[in-house]
């Protein structure tokens, strides 16, 4: 390699985590000569492929941020006033720099590790509180994937309570405004069909709904941006026995009477123009909050209050056993990847604004949107909404002729139908705005503009006194305190300093692929060019977007041997949704929808039959054999079985347990002989890329978790994205969008309005696809080929080490593992009274994040290293699993007291350590030091170990009273 050529590969070098030296090193600990031999030994032969992956030549970081910028100017970012759920924001600097620019935020896993997650946990109570006072709605969760998809599950929930007790659908309607957003609507449709639903569209006003509605939804401000009074509609709502939701506006709701108010049920929206970029679509919190009654109920994650080991406050996630993880099928939804850091980011927006400044934002908005109003009335125009907040509906001659001056002037405008005309208000909207906007109205009827007058007492006409706020929101010190820059930094930096994040040690959660998110692909998300788009901006105007999105979408395709690649799901699961979607629309079109049964291995990660559930299919266990592999004769039997009825089979591979199972191929072909398709759960890709492909191994579709695989940063719980990719015979039925409709996809494939619309975007987060974009771009074909190489390099040297101390269950046939491995920790209970989770909070004091606990076996842990941590931090690691495994040696010994002792008291808090009273049998060196490296570099858990049952039985969810803080400062 020249010195030139070197330059283009520097990135590799950047990534992955171990050097010449040290690969030759860590192959003679795993006993092999080559990382050729160790692969061989790895994954099978029949599945390796033949020739190496041909996707794109390297680039280096500084290379590819100028190419990108040249991309990026094909862009064209028009002011735009198309609103329909997304608006323009100003992300407060402070925000953009220490939480959205910031890994100490934005590398971090779902805070299932409670002890280390105290930052992101206050935050994410933060914005449950936002959530909750501006609804008026006592239970608020920690965000959803977007403002469709969390109608949707409102839909699903109320659905789910008035059935639930009856075998058989008894109250199937569910009543959809005319006027909610197109796109929620597309989501509402795909997610009613499998259920039975039967969705019934109206005017809320003239609607006359019997016992057989289960609930409704409307719009508030609606589509059209009007306000409408809702009560008598939710009174006859609930008069027949259904449930309200409302798709409400946050901002708005600082003006309006809030949906709690109006005895609605449950309230729904998007999060985004509390400072988050629009991104194109995404990623952003949509929010979803509710009455006490669906506590048990409530989909996607809730962050609780509770107390630690020494009694002290301590937040943590709550009500977990409602989740997919616990209830599989039986779950009623199905959110595992959300949006936790747009959602720490709506959550700063409203600490640092406060309730008088987010009033404010609101006021102007609302007064800019009334004086265009009453100009554009004197300009000849009418505005068919008689009260609205920052949106308007301007009745015009023709829409083609305003449109057509408009994109001169570089403005967009939301073009309801060919003579009427949206225009909504932002944050971003200035007098100067509002005078380009007439002036467009202006010219299209041959006028001359005056000027716009304001009113000088700020007085908003257009908020019905009916619908005026009086409720007082965020009253919470929280909320009215961190309103200088210096405050907030610091703040910011206070919850920063609680979590432990990929900036502090590697964090080895199996199944996850913690891997490094580089700064360089990540920094131009935050471009202009990228961030600022609309989603529903004509495709003239995102041609750079359409160049990264054909791009990525014909990499996946080919890095997963498919043929073609739907970039909407934006999680892991709702691939798994839009996957599965595919396959009934393909046994339908084959006049076989009675194909429902979908078999699933035992071992499958939660969200595999919950995704089946929704959408319309019956799950079929598969067993395991003793060495965690699929039992074949239980996989033929069911086959068999179910012969006429069967939809597919749902596997992961690698397997959860890591393993490269050999007789992959022979399951894809039983299943295809028996009628059936293959769902390959991608969650393991990391161990595919460029060495076998989902495709090359006979699965007829995958999801792809953007967010492992290809270095989309987790973010503390989402975003995410979960792209889906498809056969020939698969690809008509990839997901479609409102937007398709007038636009060529970017792949020439079909994917219209008419498939299963699963997002609110048509190609869901998009602007995190510029990460997954710069990955594949820099590494190039072979440096994410040797990205899987060093991900199974660095897995099985672990494993190498570890495997003198511990069990570890499910090796290969070559005794290899995968990408990752389970450490067995189930016979210290008997020994020693130790469990996993007291490993796993031991491991807190070492400095490092448990890998992934229990899942997919109940008392171990699975452990993924990822290709880019060196040897050093895997020593590290090591060495503390080493250590660890003393200390259960200790104690197994009677050398240490079986309760009194460093795991079960684990972690240990600056508070213990430093208090003047210490009982315990061994040292507090032993406790918070007990390796030489911490001296250097020591991170404290800010709580001891969190009560989990207290919180559940004490449910608080939203900031407590300050009155609470008092009581316990006297106490
Ligand atoms: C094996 C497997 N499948 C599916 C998922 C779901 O992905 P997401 O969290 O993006 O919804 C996960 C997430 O951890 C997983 O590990």
């Amino acid at each position: 390699m020249n010195l030139f050529e070197k330059q283009s590969n520097e990135f590799a070098t950047r990534h992955i985590g171990p050097n010449d030296q040290e690969t030759k090193q860590m192959l003679k600990t795993v006993g092999v000569r080559s990382l050729d031999e160790l692969i061989d030994k790895t994954i099978p032969a029949a599945i390796r492929l033949k020739q190496p992956l041909s996707v794109t030549s390297p680039v280096s970081e500084y290379e590819y941020l100028s190419e990108l910028s040249k991309i990026s100017a094909k862009n064209k970012i028009f002011k735009s006033y198309i609103g329909q759920g997304y608006y323009d924001t100003i992300t407060p600097s402070v925000i953009l720099r220490n939480v959205f620019e910031n890994p100490g935020w934005y590398t971090q896993y779902t805070p299932y590790q409670a002890e280390i997650s105290q930052g992101r946990l206050e935050s994410l109570l933060n914005f449950q509180t936002v959530v909750s006072d501006l609804t008026a709605l006592p239970l608020a969760n920690a965000s959803l994937l977007d403002e469709g998809t969390a109608a949707a599950e409102a839909m699903a929930m109320f659905f789910n309570q008035k059935n639930k007790d009856h075998e058989h659908i008894t109250v199937p309607k569910f009543f959809v405004d005319n006027n909610i957003f197109p796109q929620t609507k597309d989501v509402l449709i795909t997610r009613a069909t499998p259920f039975g639903i039967e969705l019934v569209f109206g005017d809320f006003a003239k609607a006359k709904l019997d016992s057989g509605y289960f609930g409704a939804i409307v719009q508030y401000p609606d589509s059209n941006g009007s306000i409408n009074d809702y009560r008598s509609f939710i009174n006859h709502v609930h008069g027949v026995g259904g449930y309200v939701v409302m798709a409400t506006d946050l901002l708005a709701l600082t003006l309006l009477t809030a949906p709690g108010e109006l005895d609605a049920d449950a309230a729904v929206g998007n999060a985004q123009r509390f400072g988050v970029p629009i991104g194109f679509g995404g990623p952003h919190a949509a929010f979803f909050a509710a009455k006490d009654d669906f506590k048990r109920a409530i989909p996607g994650r809730i962050i609780g209050v509770s107390i630690d080991a020494q009694g002290n406050r301590a937040l943590r996630m709550a009500l977990q056993t409602r989740e997919q993880h616990i209830k599989r099928e039986k779950a009623t939804s199905n959110i595992c990847t959300a949006q936790a850091l747009l959602a720490n980011m709506s959550a700063m927006y409203a600490v640092y604004h406060g309730p008088e400044g987010l009033k404010d934002i609101a006021k102007r908005i609302a007064i800019l949107a009334q004086a265009l109003s009453y100009e554009l009335d004197e300009l000849g125009y009418t505005n068919s909404n008689e009260y609205y907040f920052d949106t308007l509906k301007i009745n015009v001659p023709d829409t083609k002729k305003l449109k057509s001056i408009a994109e001169l002037r570089q403005i967009n405008f939301n073009y309801f139908d060919d003579q009427h005309v949206g225009i909504s208000i932002d944050e971003t909207t200035s007098l100067s705005d509002i005078l380009d906007i007439l002036s467009v109205f202006a010219e299209a009827d041959g006028l001359d503009l005056v000027g716009v007058t304001l009113d000088e007492g700020e007085h908003t006409n257009n908020i019905p006194a009916i619908l005026t706020r009086n409720s007082a929101f965020l009253t919470h010190p929280n909320f009215n305190t961190h309103h200088s820059e210096s405050e907030m930094m610091r703040y910011l930096k206070s919850l920063e300093n609680k979590d432990l994040s990929l900036n502090t040690s590697m964090i080895s959660l199996g199944s996850c692929t913690m891997k490094l998110n580089a700064a360089s692909e990540l920094i131009p998300v935050s471009w202009p060019a990228f961030s600022k788009l609309h989603p529903l901006a004509p495709t003239s105007q995102w041609a750079g977007y359409g160049q990264i999105i054909r791009e990525l979408q014909e990499w996946l395709s080919k890095i997963t041997g498919f043929s073609a690649t739907s970039l909407q799901p934006n999680s892991g699961a709702q691939g798994e949704y839009a996957g599965l979607l595919a396959i009934h629309g393909y046994h339908a079109a084959k006049k076989q929808s009675h194909r429902n049964v979908i078999l699933i291995p035992i071992s499958a990660h939660g969200t595999n039959p919950a995704s089946a559930v929704m959408a319309g299919m019956k799950v079929v266990v598969i067993k395991s054999d003793e060495d965690g592999h699929i039992d074949m004769s239980d996989l033929k039997a069911k086959a068999e079985q179910y012969k006429d009825s069967l939809a597919g089979l749902m596997v992961t591979y690698p397997s959860t347990h890591g393993v490269f199972e050999e007789e992959i191929k022979e399951i894809c072909g039983v299943i295809h002989e028996h009628g059936g398709l293959v769902y390959m759960d991608g969650a393991n890709m990391n161990a595919q890329v460029g060495l076998t492909s989902p495709g090359y191994i006979g699965a007829d579709v995958c999801h792809l978790n953007l967010h492992k695989t290809f270095a989309i940063p987790h973010g503390g719980g989402g975003p995410g994205m979960g792209p889906i990719c498809v056969n020939e015979k698969l690809a008509p039925y990839l997901p479609g969008h409102i937007s398709f409709d007038q636009q060529t996809l970017s792949n020439g494939k079909s994917n219209f309005r008419s498939n299963g619309v699963v997002s609110a975007a048509p190609f869901g987060s998009a602007s995190i696809l510029l990460i997954s974009y710069a990955y594949i771009k820099m590494l190039g074909s072979e440096g994410i080929t040797n990205a899987t190489r060093y991900a199974i390099l660095n897995a099985n040297y672990m494993k190498a080490r570890l495997e003198k101390y511990y069990k570890i269950l499910y090796s290969g046939a070559n005794n290899t593992c995968a990408h990752e491995f389970i450490v067995d920790l189930r016979p210290f209970k008997n020994t020693a009274g130790i469990e996993a989770e007291d490993v796993a909070k031991r491991l807190m004091d070492y400095g490092f994040h448990a890998p992934t606990l229990s899942f997919p076996v109940p008392g171990t842990i699975m452990i993924e290293p990822t290709e880019s941590e060196d040897k050093a931090e895997l020593d590290r690691f090591c060495n503390a699993m080493i250590n660890i495994y003393h200390e259960i040696k200790a104690v197994e010994e009677g050398k240490a007291d079986k309760t009194d002792n460093v795991l079960k008291n684990a972690p240990h808090t600056q508070l213990v350590i430093c208090a003047d009273e210490w009982n315990h049998p061994y040292s507090r060196q032993a406790a918070a030091f007990p390796v030489e490296h911490l001296r250097e570099n020591k991170f404290w858990p800010s709580v001891g170990r969190v009560n989990n049952t207290y919180g559940d039985r004490n449910l608080v969810c939203t900031c407590e009273p300050v009155s609470s803080y008092a009581e316990e400062s006297i106490a």
